[in-house]
């Protein structure tokens, strides 16, 4: 039987390790229902990558980090990442990054966001929650293919070794670990590509009652 539509702010929470698939996934759905999106890792990232430049606290860039600090394309880079790994297991830090995420999501549009605790803690209430997830050798594949394509010169052993590193950072941290929301939909993309993940997320959707662009 088809669901009636679902009236309630649309908020996207999508969580995942990384090279999931979370980021095209996240954007694709944030341009199909025209909501804005963040995505919360590159304000882990910012907050990396200022402390080991500016030498401040972590915890003070975070209370003061802006929209234009997140606006860097060096925080692309697999460096800017594990920075951002490091800084994201300092309970101040999180505390800190709060409000920001939260002012994003609870807006009267609705909105997507994508991280590791968007689903657990950010928007426990979030009437869409995916968690997307794929083995470590499709993701460090997936990562290896991508940096050689931007001309980076790299060797697939140390792309999943680091990948494998910040998998057991993020997961094993004391503070909001990277796990799935009990009400959140698992979608694997180990065998999928993006049009797959896409086509299955709306699938979930449209079971929820959330079915149109704009609804
Ligand atoms: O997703 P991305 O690789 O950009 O995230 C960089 C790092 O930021 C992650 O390895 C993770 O430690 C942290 N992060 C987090 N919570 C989020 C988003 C990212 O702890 N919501």
């Amino acid at each position: 039987m088809t669901p009636p539509p679902n009236t309630r702010p649309l908020i996207i929470a999508i969580d995942g390790p990384s090279a999931s698939g979370k980021g095209t996934l996240a954007k694709r759905l944030a341009d199909h229902f025209g909501l804005p999106h963040l995505d919360t890792g590159l304000l882990y990232r910012a907050v990396g990558w200022l402390a080991e430049r500016t030498g401040k606290a972590p915890a003070e860039i975070a209370a003061s980090l802006q929209s234009s600090d997140i606006d860097n394309p060096e925080l692309k880079t697999d460096d800017a990442g594990q920075a951002g790994s490091k800084v994201a297991a300092i309970p101040e830090v999180r505390a800190n990054l709060l409000k920001f995420q939260k002012d994003f999501a609870y807006r009267r549009s609705g909105a997507v966001l994508d991280g590791r605790d968007i689903g657990t803690v950010i928007c426990p209430d979030a009437p869409v929650k995916l968690f997307v997830t794929a083995t470590l050798e499709s993701r460090a594949e997936r990562r290896y293919r991508e940096l050689r394509e931007r001309g980076a010169d790299t060797i697939k052993t140390r792309v999943l070794a680091e990948m494998a590193e910040r998998d057991r950072r993020d997961s094993e941290r004391a503070a909001a670990p990277l796990k799935a929301a009990p009400d959140a939909y698992l979608l694997d993309t180990s065998d999928m590509d993006a049009d797959a993940a896409f086509a299955a997320a709306l699938a979930f959707m449209a079971r929820k009652g959330f079915r149109t662009a704009g609804r």
